[in-house]
């Protein structure tokens, strides 16, 4: 394809998909059914012209342009574009939206507190918060899911980070919910500013919701790390690590630095990770059969209230049942890129300051990547580790990027995440609640709504598939 430029002797236009109207651009569409207009793209080529409002957008549809983009060929294409340069000004100077030329030096601060030794010893910290949520639910309770998970995904990644908000003084549903709120404010006004910038600027009820939210957790956070700095003494939580890593080193993190890591973590992690939950308690209701070998794995592998680091090797079928969610429901369903020099995409030449989409969602919708890709089906994954790894080699199976701006937090989210679900299948069993259709909304992350699942205690031993059930 790449020569098709010199071949042709012109220069082609990249196909530019119907359907976007004046000043609008595809904007009604990519709101109004999101995923719909996301898998209309493919049918124009692996590289398609979107406009959001009056801005152009290049859409990366096809997997070796993907890898083009964050592996192979990437120094073109630095963070930027519609998804990023909005929010960038409450990152400061945060590792997910940082420009290439600084993230070296902050991705090498950074990444000594995410390594895999370091997992186990935040996994305590993600127990006691699992305890704290699931400990009042109660037998025919109706959870409004993705609430609860919101909750849960969020006192996890705030005490793994800082082990002391929410115990002591601080202890309560309070604190909880004003900072689920502030980082909610966030998350949603991220999404206002990718699609439509212009409106961050004016006086709205919303934006100024959004400076207090930016506000609130700003003065939080800086008073918990000079605190920390105070105190001296290690919590065995993130911000713990994340400064005795600084110490004794030359290069150091400075606490505004600091600050923007604490909150580029939670934006980034926070809602994600809840919607991962929700999303994969959500396929579970679905299937009993899966469900039930899950629960069994679950009670079989750990004897406590609530499921250790070590019981991860233990749990082979979640582990599929949670790559085919990050497959079927990436909650990071896109993300973007700013050309800073001229280059060549796909036999087309893309001029410097061009905005380049990427989409996890149309690449694992792909019906020539995934059979039957709409189904949920985690048999697709033999051996997870090997399998998902081959996948994202490929750059067929992204939902945690891919490249050296892969997140740097895929090995704790996804212990996280396992943890949780089997914490809770070993004790509950969650079935839908109403029969009405459980939608997906796109906003920064796809989001499940809708979602009301009935809790059940478990009674073991569970029938296996095929078994009749003796009735007690
Ligand atoms: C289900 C959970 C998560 C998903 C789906 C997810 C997804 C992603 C994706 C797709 C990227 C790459 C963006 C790009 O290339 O432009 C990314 C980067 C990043 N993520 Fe995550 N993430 C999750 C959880 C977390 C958590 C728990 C943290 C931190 C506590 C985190 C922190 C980051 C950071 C700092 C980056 C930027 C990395 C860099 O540029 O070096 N993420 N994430």
């Amino acid at each position: 394809m790449a020569d098709q430029t010199q071949r042709a002797g012109t220069t082609p236009q990249v196909p530019c998909a119907r359907g976007g109207v004046p000043l609008l651009g595809h904007l009604r569409q990519l709101l109004a059914d999101p995923t719909g207009f996301l898998m209309s793209l493919p049918s124009y080529g692996d590289l398609v012209e979107i406009r959001l409002g009056t801005r152009r957008t290049l859409v990366v549809c096809g997997p070796e342009l993907v890898s083009q983009v964050l592996v192979k060929d990437h120094r073109p294409f630095d963070k930027g574009g519609p998804f990023f340069e909005n929010v960038a000004e409450f990152f400061g100077n945060g590792l997910a939206t940082c420009p290439d030329a600084v993230h070296t030096r902050l991705r090498r601060l950074t990444q000594p507190v995410f390594r895999r030794e370091q997992l186990a010893g935040y996994s305590d910290l993600v127990g006691r918060e699992i305890e704290a949520v699931t400990g009042s639910w109660r037998e025919g309770q109706v959870l409004d899911v993705y609430q609860v998970m919101q909750e849960l995904a969020m006192r996890i990644t705030v005490s793994t980070m800082f082990a002391s908000w929410f115990s002591g003084s601080q202890a309560g549903s309070g604190a909880v919910r004003e900072t689920l709120g502030h980082v909610d404010t966030l998350v949603s006004g991220a999404f206002v500013r990718m699609v439509a910038p212009g409106a961050a600027r004016l006086p709205l009820p919303s934006n100024r919701r959004y400076e207090q939210a930016r506000g609130a957790l700003y003065g939080k956070i800086e008073e918990t790390v000079a605190a920390y700095r105070r105190g001296g003494q290690d919590r065995g939580d993130l911000l713990s690590r994340l400064m005795a890593h600084d110490e004794g080193s030359k290069d150091t993190l400075s606490d505004t630095e600091i600050r923007d890591q604490v909150m580029t973590m939670f934006i980034a992690g926070i809602g994600t990770t809840a919607a991962m939950l929700a999303w994969s308690l959500h396929y579970l209701s679905l299937d009993g059969d899966l469900d039930a070998e899950v629960a069994r794995e679950a009670k079989a592998a750990s004897s406590g209230p609530v499921a250790l680091h070590d019981d991860l090797t233990r749990l082979p079928t979640l582990d599929k049942a949670v790559a085919e969610t990050f497959r079927i429901r990436p909650a990071a369903w896109m993300f973007s890129r700013v050309t800073v020099t001229e280059t060549v995409l796909g036999g087309y030449r893309i001029p410097a300051g061009s905005d380049v989409l990427i989409s996890p969602y149309i690449l694992h919708h792909r019906p020539d990547l995934f059979t039957d890709p709409d189904r949920f089906d985690p048999q697709r994954w033999d051996d997870v580790s090997a399998d998902w790894a081959r996948a994202e080699r490929a750059a067929m199976m992204i939902p945690f990027g891919t490249g050296f701006r892969k997140c740097i937090g895929r090995d704790f989210s996804v212990m996280n995440i396992t943890l949780t679900l089997a914490s809770i299948l070993k004790t509950w069993k969650l079935t839908p609640a109403t029969t009405a259709p459980v939608t997906l909304q796109g906003r920064s992350i796809i989001e499940p709504r809708g979602l009301a699942l009935r809790l059940q205690r478990r009674q073991f031993p569970l029938p296996r598939q095929g078994e009749a059930v003796t009735p007690r």
